[in-house]
């Protein structure tokens, strides 16, 4: 079986529905055919300042999401980054093996860090998609299943990977990204030009999905359009409506020309209302199956504990061999 591996940030509050379609939508469905590996990344998490005690309980709560979205921890390997100590070992030896102005060119960082401004960025944000990089090289890794925001990082990660196995002699797979098209980036809701994402979008622009569904049916009632009327998708000439048909054909199964039949000749409100209530079917019972997990806290800590030490098997393997090549002295 190919391996796939990837990760989430435990951010507050909840997932929104660009991490679901983008990226957990997909390490659901690939836990069938896949080895897989899904982790909380809460190394990368603190990058920024987090409040410790949130910290705590927000990588409790995703790990509750990922299993309430449908991860099965008897077929994937479910685990947080943390309890692996092999994540923050490789990712040295990454850092010393990456360019400064290589690291520099990382849009995300770009980003983030013109933002923050340069006293606040840390050193720890520059180096982020390092880490990223080691997270992935850990297990070898075929496919990365990501939204499009990630794809620099993981051309990062096939560099260094190339670069590594060229210096010392091959050790690391080469992994690509797995990224589906209709998916690839998931827009505000108010501004289709740009990404659904918790630090840019409006509160009416972003779906949280363990906000209360009704408010939810609205914010999709209220989406952004144009002045045309014909339901089409057409991504440049059309954004916002394209972005609603995309999160619609993906959330029912129908394809976009499906869609596009069935609404002909109807206008730009019965798709919201339709699309709400797909969107309710799906929020409902997630909402509900997250809140089981995290009434049993025990549970959810014993299938992160069994999930690190699945996790720890095969990354002890690589760092070990990664060292090896390296040079490091072995400890008797
Ligand atoms: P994060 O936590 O920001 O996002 C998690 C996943 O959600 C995807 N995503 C989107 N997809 C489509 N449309 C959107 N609007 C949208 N917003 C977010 C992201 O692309 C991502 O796949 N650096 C990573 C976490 C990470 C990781 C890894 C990923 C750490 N180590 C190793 C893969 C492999 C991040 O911050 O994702």
């Amino acid at each position: 079986r190919p391996r796939v591996l990837s990760g989430i940030q435990p951010t507050a509050g909840s997932f929104h529905l660009g991490n679901y379609l983008g990226a957990v939508r997909q390490w659901v469905a690939l836990q069938e055919s896949h080895d897989a590996f899904y982790m909380v990344v809460d190394l990368h998490a603190i990058t920024i300042p987090q409040d410790p005690a949130e910290l705590r309980a927000n990588t409790r709560l995703a790990a509750a999401q990922l299993l309430a979205a449908g991860l099965d921890p008897e077929r994937c390997t479910l685990f947080v980054q943390s309890h692996v100590p092999e994540h923050a070992q490789l990712a040295w030896v990454m850092n010393c093996l990456t360019g400064f102005g290589e690291a520099g060119r990382m849009t995300q960082f770009k980003d983030k860090s013109l933002k923050q401004g340069t006293d606040r960025t840390t050193v720890g944000l520059f180096t982020y998609p390092v880490l990223q990089v080691a997270d992935i090289l850990l297990y070898q890794a075929d496919q990365v299943p990501v939204g499009e925001d990630q794809r620099q990082h993981v051309e990062l990660t096939r560099d260094l990977a190339e670069r590594f196995n060229g210096r010392f002699g091959r050790t690391f797979t080469v992994p690509s990204a797995y990224i589906l098209k209709e998916t690839a980036r998931i827009y505000d809701l108010q501004d289709p030009t740009i990404k659904m994402s918790k630090s840019a979008s409006t509160p009416k622009g972003l779906i949280n999905l363990l906000d209360e569904p009704r408010a939810t049916a609205k914010k999709i009632k209220s989406a952004v359009t144009d002045t045309d009327t014909v339901i089409r998708y057409d991504a440049e000439g059309k954004p916002g409506v394209s972005n609603l048909l995309g999160i619609y054909s993906t959330l029912t199964g129908s394809t976009v020309q499906e869609l596009e039949r069935s609404y002909e000749g109807k206008g730009y409100g019965a798709l919201k209302t339709d699309l709400a209530d797909a969107v309710v079917a799906f929020v409902t019972p997630f909402r509900e199956r997250t809140q089981q997990y995290l009434d049993d806290p025990e549970t959810l800590d014993s299938i992160l504990a069994k999930g690190a030490e699945k996790a720890r098997a095969v990354a002890a393997e690589t760092l070990a061999q990664a060292y090896d090549k390296v040079g490091f002295l072995p400890a008797k």
